[in-house]
């Protein structure tokens, strides 16, 4: 699929838009309780408004289905981890990456169709399911 200059997506009552400029991503080893899932560089993506603005060149991840990256938005001294997956070509979601049992961080789990916590609990989460 080859994404625009401006892809626009509606994804659970926020807008995620994709650009292409640049680069890469660089992943590092985690602590329990956190992903593997790689971490978006803070250059890579932005809140505009109502709308996070993901850049794919950047986030290359994301270019394929099965792929997802994580991102911290700081807004008022408050963080919001975010988990965004590509679940098909073109097709993107983007979740709190918070575990509801115990704020653990999530991974998405492709081949399942799932989204599961890092913790011993591994509690699961159905890709409909409205955050
Ligand atoms: S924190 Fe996710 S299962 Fe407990």
């Amino acid at each position: 699929m080859n994404v625009g200059r401006r892809d626009f997506l509606k994804i659970s009552g926020c807008a995620i838009i994709c650009t292409t400029t640049g680069t890469s991503l660089c992943g590092a080893a985690q602590p329990f309780g956190v992903s593997t899932t790689l971490k978006a560089a803070e250059e890579s993506f932005s809140l505009e408004g109502n709308s996070l603005v993901i850049d794919l060149l950047k986030n290359t991840a994301l270019k394929t289905p099965g792929g997802s990256v994580k991102l911290s938005i700081i807004n008022n001294k408050v963080i919001t981890k975010i988990l965004v997956f590509c679940s098909n070509f073109g097709k993107y979601k983007a979740v709190p990456n918070k575990c509801t049992h115990g704020g653990m961080e999530l991974e998405y789990k492709h081949a399942e169709k799932i989204i599961r916590c890092v913790s011993f609990g591994k509690s699961e989460f159905d890709l409909t399911v409205k955050y």
